[in-house]
C-alpha cells in the first residue's frame, strides 16, 4: 500500500477517502512548517499533501526518494520548487476554482470592515466610549463610484470585481496578460498596462496576483507613493507581493489610509510596524476558510494524490501544475 502524508490537520472527509487507497498519516498542527522535519520524515512517502505554510524545498525534495506527487491544498504554490519537483519526475497539483468564491466573498468584507471602520468603531463601543449617536464619528469611505484597482485578475481577481460591480464600483486592472474581451465587458473592467498608473487611479487597491519573481515586492515604497491619500490597500494573495516595512510606514505616515491584511511576507510572524499602524486590518490567512471550500480543496488534492498513485495520465490528473 501506498503511504501518504498529510502535513496538518485537514477535514475527516479527505482523511477516509484517503485510506481507501493508501497508509496516510497526518502531521500534528505545525510539525512540518520546517524544512528539517520534512527532511526527516519525507523518505518513506509516496505522496504529499501539503500546506502553503509547508516548506518543500528543492533539498525536501531530494530527500523523498519514494516521492511521485504533491498536492498543496492551496491555489498559490511559491512555498513549492515546482522547477525541482519537475526534474525529479515528481508531479505537483494545486486547488484552483473550489476557493473562489469564498475568497471574492472575503475580499468584499475586507473591504466594507476596511472602509466603514468596522474594527475601530467596534473597539470604541467596548471600551465604554459610545455616549450617543455622533454626526461626525467614523467617517467612512462610500463605494458607489469608487475605482477599485485589481492586480491579478485571475479567478479570484474576477470574483472580486463581480461583486464590486455590484454595490457600483469602477473596475481597473493589470494581469500579466489582458483577460479576454468578453470578461472585460462583463465586468466593464478597464485593462492599465502600468502599475503606477494603476496605483494612482484607484480608490482601492486590491493584490490577488500569485507571488512570483515578478510580483515580489511589487508594491514598494514607489508604488505607495503613488497612491492617493484615501486609497485603501487590500491584500489576500501573498505576503511578499508588499514590501512590509515600506508599508507600515506609508499607514504611519497617512499616505494612504488604510490597508487590510490577510497575509503576510513571513508567516506566521507580522512585521512589528504593521501591528500599530492606524486603519489597519490584518488576518491569519483566512481567505478561503469556509467548510465547504476547505473541504472541496482537501478532496482536490486527495484525487491529485490518488490519481497519480493510480498511475492514470497526466490529462486524467486534476490540476496538474505544468512546466
Ligand atoms: C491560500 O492562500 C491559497 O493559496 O489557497
Ligand atoms: C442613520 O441611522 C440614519 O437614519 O440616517
Amino acid at each position: 500500500m501506498p503511504k501518504i502524508l498529510i502535513t496538518e490537520p485537514i477535514p475527516d472527509d479527505v482523511i477516509d477517502y484517503l485510506k481507501n487507497f493508501a497508509s496516510v498519516t497526518v502531521g500534528d498542527k505545525g510539525t512540518y512548517q520546517s524544512e528539517e522535519a520534512l527532511i526527516r520524515d519525507i523518505p518513506e512517502y509516496d505522496g504529499l499533501l501539503c500546506m502553503l505554510s509547508t516548506p518543500v524545498s528543492e533539498t525536501v525534495l531530494k530527500a523523498g526518494q519514494n516521492l511521485k506527487v504533491i498536492a498543496n491544498f492551496a491555489v498559490g504554490y511559491d512555498n513549492i520548487d515546482v522547477e525541482a519537483a519537475h526534474d525529479l519526475g515528481i508531479k505537483v497539483a494545486n486547488t484552483p476554482d473550489v476557493l473562489t468564491e469564498a475568497c471574492g466573498d472575503y475580499a468584499m468584507g475586507l473591504l466594507l470592515a476596511l472602509s466603514r471602520k468596522f474594527k475601530e468603531a467596534e473597539q470604541y463601543l467596548r471600551d465604554g466610549k459610545f455616549a450617543g449617536w455622533e454626526p461626525l464619528g467614523f467617517l467612512g469611505m462610500e463605494l458607489r463610484d469608487r475605482t477599485l484597482g485589481i492586480i491579478g485578475m485571475g479567478r479570484i481577481g474576477q470574483a472580486f470585481a463581480d461583486r464590486a460591480r455590484a454595490f457600483g464600483m469602477k473596475i481597473i486592472y493589470h494581469n500579466r496578460t489582458r483577460v479576454d474581451e468578453e470578461t472585460e465587458q462583463e465586468l466593464k473592467a478597464e485593462f492599465i498596462a502600468d502599475h503606477k498608473e494603476l496605483a494612482q487611479r484607484a480608490d482601492v487597491l486590491s493584490l490577488n496576483c500569485p507571488l512570483t519573481e515578478e510580483t515580489h515586492h511589487l508594491v514598494n515604497k514607489e508604488l505607495l507613493d503613488s497612491m492617493p491619500e484615501h486609497a485603501l490597500l487590500i491584500n489576500i494573495s501573498r505576503g511578499a507581493v508588499i514590501d512590509e516595512a515600506a508599508l507600515a510606514q506609508a499607514l504611519h505616515q497617512n499616505q494612504i489610509a488604510g490597508a487590510a491584511l490577510d497575509v503576510f511576507e513571513e508567516e506566521p510572524k507580522v512585521h512589528p510596524d504593521l501591528l500599530t499602524a492606524p486603519n489597519t486590518l490584518l488576518l491569519p490567512h483566512i481567505a478561503s476558510a469556509t467548510h465547504r471550500t476547505r473541504k472541496d480543496i482537501g478532496m482536490l488534492a486527495a484525487e491529485a494524490i490518488t490519481s497519480v498513485l493510480e498511475g492514470k495520465a497526466d490529462s486524467e490528473i486534476p490540476n496538474l501544475i505544468s512546466r
